[in-house]
């Protein structure tokens, strides 16, 4: 095979794989039967039709002469006008009578017979055939149906005559051979038509398909801003479309995200790197004393722990994602957590003036990971020192209902502007930058919050209210964290 003809070859049997191929193929195929099937059973009911006119007009004839031969054996008069005055008489539908003896010699017959029919290959004809009924042609090319019947003399019937009756079909012939040849100039026309049409309307149908892939070819992570437009697509497209737009929505915002973060990660690792470098060139820019050195490697090292802190988060988050996150849960004892992380901010927060209180209504045992849910709570208390000013107070508690695990820890402090609160459990959001600079945050603390509570199949909540105070809590479905109610 050259190389043309199989390129050929591919590009049609790609072409065969289409959408729009098989619809057209489908529809093509689905209209060509329906045309065949309802030809053909129209062919065979006026065949039909046609074939039992002619045996009922046969049988007529027959029945006629029959009854006469019976009824009136000798009155030859009355059989001499059935069979060769009727017959001539009529012009619309031509037939030939003749009766022969037992002998099979001839009786009587229609005058112009012989003419008509070769009565030598009709008498063979009649004897070969099984049937009493057989089709045979006329000297000029006329079909001619030929039925033979015996036809008993007299009542008694002791002998019987043969009787012939010869009519001629052409006509009906004709109307079926036109009939015939309608019906395979339709079926021409079908095969062509039937393809183009389906096409058209196929390619039409899966138009929007392919401005949809158009514009999903499109898109690319610096072009998410493409939508497709839905207007005047079908109903089951459109919405379609609607699901490919949300996607994009979630997708661009994503994306967003993730350069955001990305941003903002290089923002927080860039701050103490390059403080521990500023602090390194000043202090190497001449000799300094033992005090001078001991200074700058403490601030060092203080920007170092924050820069180790921040990437300890930023791994603790990036595990937290992944779905192979496994948790070590152990029986724990809500209120005695909650007062072991009292403690260990009680010092701080008695430096800032505000107090500092943990309760619980009863003893919970639950089964937690113990380190995870001190480090969540850590955070939130973190939180509401920084931002309580002094004579706040905060407080830690901790209830189980029947179905969840309550702890919340709420404060009288700042408050959180209602605009910001749905974005607070993002990676890296501060309300007030410069404000948190103050306090060194990185804006990871409630992120990780939120991961600790979803690795437990809980939830976080926040509630605020500017210059009143915030509250956060965590819920922690019961059946899984609760092991014992004691
Ligand atoms: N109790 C609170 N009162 C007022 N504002 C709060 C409180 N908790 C959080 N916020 C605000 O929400 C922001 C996000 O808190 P988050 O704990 O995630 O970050 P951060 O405290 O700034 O930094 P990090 O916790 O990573 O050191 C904070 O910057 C702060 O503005
Ligand atoms: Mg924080």
């Amino acid at each position: 095979m050259s190389r043309r003809l199989r390129d050929r070859f591919t590009t049609l049997a790609r072409y065969a794989e289409t959408l729009a191929f098989r619809l057209a193929a489908g529809y093509a195929l689905a209209g060509l039967a329906f045309i065949v099937l309802a030809t053909a059973s129209l062919y065979l009911v006026l065949l039909s039709q046609l074939e039992q006119s002619t045996s009922l007009f046969i049988g007529d004839k027959l029945n006629v002469v029959r009854t006469l031969l019976r009824d009136r054996p000798s009155d030859w008069d009355a059989l001499r006008e059935e069979i060769q005055l009727e017959t001539s008489a009529r012009s619309y539908q031509r037939f030939y009578i003749r009766l022969l003896d037992p002998h099979r010699s001839l009786l009587l017959s229609t005058p112009g017979m012989a003419d008509q029919l070769d009565l030598s290959q009709l008498s063979a004809q009649a004897l070969k055939s099984n049937s009493s009924d057989f089709e045979m042609r006329g000297r000029h090319g006329q079909h001619f149906r030929v039925a033979t019947a015996l036809a008993p003399v007299g009542r008694d019937g002791t002998s019987s005559d043969i009787l012939q009756v010869a009519v001629d079909i052409s006509k009906e012939k004709e109307i079926l051979a036109r009939y015939r040849r309608w019906f395979w100039s339709i079926l021409l026309a079908a095969c062509v038509f039937l393809p183009l049409v389906g096409f058209r309307i196929a390619r039409q149908g899966i138009r929007p398909v392919e401005a949809m892939a158009a514009t999903a070819r499109r898109i690319s992570s610096s072009n998410l801003r493409e939508r497709i437009r839905p207007e005047g697509y079908p109903f089951e497209l459109a919405s379609l479309a609607a699901t490919f737009n949300n996607m994009l929505d979630r997708l661009e915002e994503s994306f967003e995200q993730i350069s955001r973060f990305s941003a903002d990660i290089a923002h927080d690792l860039r701050t103490p790197v390059n403080n521990i470098r500023g602090e390194a060139e000043v202090a190497l820019a001449r000799a300094r004393t033992v005090e001078e050195y001991r200074d700058v490697l403490g601030s060092c090292l203080e920007e170092a722990v924050r820069l180790s802190n921040l990437i300890g988060d930023l791994l603790f988050l990036a595990r937290a994602e992944s779905p192979l996150a496994l948790l070590r849960r152990e029986p724990t004892n809500v209120a005695e957590l909650i007062a072991r992380v009292r403690e260990y901010y009680e010092a701080s927060a008695c430096d800032a003036g505000v107090s500092l209180s943990a309760s619980s209504d009863e003893p919970v045992i639950a089964a937690l990971d113990q380190s995870l849910i001190q480090r969540a709570l850590s955070n939130l208390v973190s939180n509401a020192v920084a931002h309580t000013p002094a004579g706040g107070s905060i407080l830690m508690t901790a209830k189980a209902n029947s179905s969840a695990l309550q702890i919340e820890v709420s404060d009288t402090g700042l408050g959180i502007p209602a605009e910001a609160l749905p974005r607070v459990f993002d990676r890296f959001f501060r309300v007030d930058t410069s404000r948190s600079r103050i306090f060194g945050g990185t804006g990871l603390g409630l992120a990780i919050v939120q991961s600790i509570a979803q690795l437990h199949g809980g939830q976080v909540h926040i509630a605020s209210k500017l210059g009143q105070g915030t509250r956060v809590t965590l819920s922690l479905p019961l059946s899984v964290a609760n092991m014992t109610n004691s």
